[in-house]
């Protein structure tokens, strides 16, 4: 039987059309490259082999698919054969078997009870909220002053996922799990190795920070589930999820998944909206044609009031526009990836089962074949109808796609259109003289040593 089998996988094997790559290479570090450049070897890769590449380290294989098409097969099409990637192992060590990281008929319930909190008529609650704390964050602002861009949008996202989520009178702990989750965050690379499994059972100096620090986590988040079983709906998420009923069976979350989903939010929900905020700001303090064009239809929304609604969110395309290049550019989320879980075709290669599939929104939003000129800022792109419809859906992909398509959608685009547009109606930010902006890619495409940035307040 083994020798039949053995027969068996050497003609798959040998009858298998491989796509063009580098072959064999020795280890996944000249792919990722070292610690602080995951970017640079991908784009290599993507200059050499422009549609898809094959890599093998060991008995591993990895496609990397560049091309529209074939993303969407990966992220859509052939969706049912793939699973998350093992970086996830990590991610699954802190958020439990939330929404981003379980899988099948699993994923699909907690999707559905879920995704009511994220539905349309909830969003403008949410909005409220986001312009009071970019009212709040303005107010607090001075002219000439220099401050670190990325750690201001970090604490108004962080604010604003603390209180549509929590409700703000227990928003003060969204720091203390800020900063469990940075500790957390800082570990990736090590958990990331092959013998990951291993670490996270040993007794290590820094596996019991981890684990102190996931303590922490767990703390927080059963105080205020209790808080919030004690004193009913509260009209945020956390009340939602701890409500929500399978709509088959009837059935609810017990109180560890709700912890694993609300701890999934939070995370999912305020870094990659920050860093895109973040980005914003940089592209906007290199582009200040652009930052006129955007201030006109501010002021143009704003009129004599003091601030804006949520109500007034359609009525700001190029705001939107802006944001949409920002993250063409520097997509928060910059690579995603799964694993077969059985033989599948992608194109016309096989992908054989246990193969790694990874797609890059930052390489692909940069291909000259579907963005000409890819690296100039241009919202403009964006309000040509005529060329958004040219365009092939997975050639902008930010949110992911798919079963798998971010939840968090519609609250990150009302965030970061709102927040932008009351804080560019009284300021401007210049990058600090002689600093230069570099990638500290993680989870997320952070920007190295934040921004550094000088606000001058607007004369109007
Ligand atoms: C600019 C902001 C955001 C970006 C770029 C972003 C990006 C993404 C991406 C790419 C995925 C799919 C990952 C994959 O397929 O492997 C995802 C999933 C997810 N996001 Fe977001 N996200 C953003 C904001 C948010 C917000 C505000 C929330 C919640 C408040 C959120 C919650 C989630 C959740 C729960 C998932 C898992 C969905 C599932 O698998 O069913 N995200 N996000």
């Amino acid at each position: 039987m083994a020798l039949l089998e053995s027969i068996l996988f050497f003609r798959k094997a040998a009858l298998r059309n491989d796509p063009p790559g580098p072959g064999r290479i020795n280890s996944l570090r000249s792919i990722f490259g070292l610690k602080n450049d995951r970017i640079g070897p991908i784009v290599r890769l993507h200059e050499q082999y422009p549609d898809i590449a094959l890599c093998r380290v060991g008995l591993q294989r990895l496609y990397f698919l560049n091309k529209p098409e074939l993303i969407q097969e990966c992220l859509l099409t052939r969706h049912k054969s793939m699973h998350k990637d093992p970086y996830y192992f990590f991610l699954k060590l802190i958020l439990g078997n939330g929404l981003l990281t379980s899988e099948e008929d699993f994923h699909l319930k907690q999707r559905r009870m879920i995704q009511p909190a994220f539905h349309k008529e909830r969003i403008p609650e949410y909005g409220r909220v986001m312009l009071e704390e970019a009212d709040a964050l303005s107010r607090g602002w001075k002219d000439g002053q220099e401050l670190n861009m990325g750690t201001e949008m970090m604490q108004i996202a962080l604010a604003i996922v603390g209180k549509t989520l929590f409700s703000s009178n227990v928003s003060h702990e969204s720091a203390r799990v800020a900063h469990a989750l940075e500790t957390i965050l800082d570990q990736d690379q090590r958990y990331m190795a092959p013998w990951g499994g291993l670490l996270a059972k040993l007794p290590l100096p820094a596996t019991l920070r981890f684990n102190r620090a996931l303590q922490e986590l767990d703390d927080v988040l059963y105080a205020m589930i209790e808080a919030h079983e004690k004193q009913g709906d509260m009209g945020d998420v956390l009340s939602m999820l701890l409500a929500a009923e399978d709509e088959d069976d009837g059935e609810r979350m017990n109180r560890k998944q709700v912890r694993d989903e609300a701890l999934t939010m939070f995370l999912a929900g305020h870094e990659t909206t920050a860093i895109a905020m973040t980005w914003c700001w940089y592209c906007l303090s290199q582009n200040p044609a652009v930052l006129q064009k955007l201030q006109a239809e501010v002021d143009a929304v704003f009129g004599d009031r003091e601030n804006i609604t949520p109500e007034d969110y359609p009525k700001l395309p190029y705001t939107r526009a802006v944001v949409s290049e920002t993250m063409r550019l520097y997509p928060p989320a910059y690579m995603m990836g799964r694993e077969a879980i059985e033989d599948t075709m992608i194109g016309e290669y096989t992908v054989p089962k246990g193969s790694i599939v990874i797609v890059s929104p930052y390489v692909t939003q940069r291909d000259e074949r579907y963005w000409p000129n890819a690296t100039a800022f241009r919202p403009e792109r964006w309000t040509d109808e005529d060329a958004a419809l040219k365009r092939h859906k997975f050639a902008f992909f930010p949110f992911g796609g798919g079963k798998r398509l971010c939840v968090g959608e519609p609250f990150a685009w009302m965030e970061g259109v709102l927040v932008m547009a009351r804080l560019v109606r009284d300021w401007t930010a210049e990058l600090k003289p002689g600093f230069e902006v570099g990638y500290d890619p993680k989870v997320t495409l952070r920007p190295r040593d934040g921004m550094p940035m000088i606000v001058r307040k607007r004369v109007r």
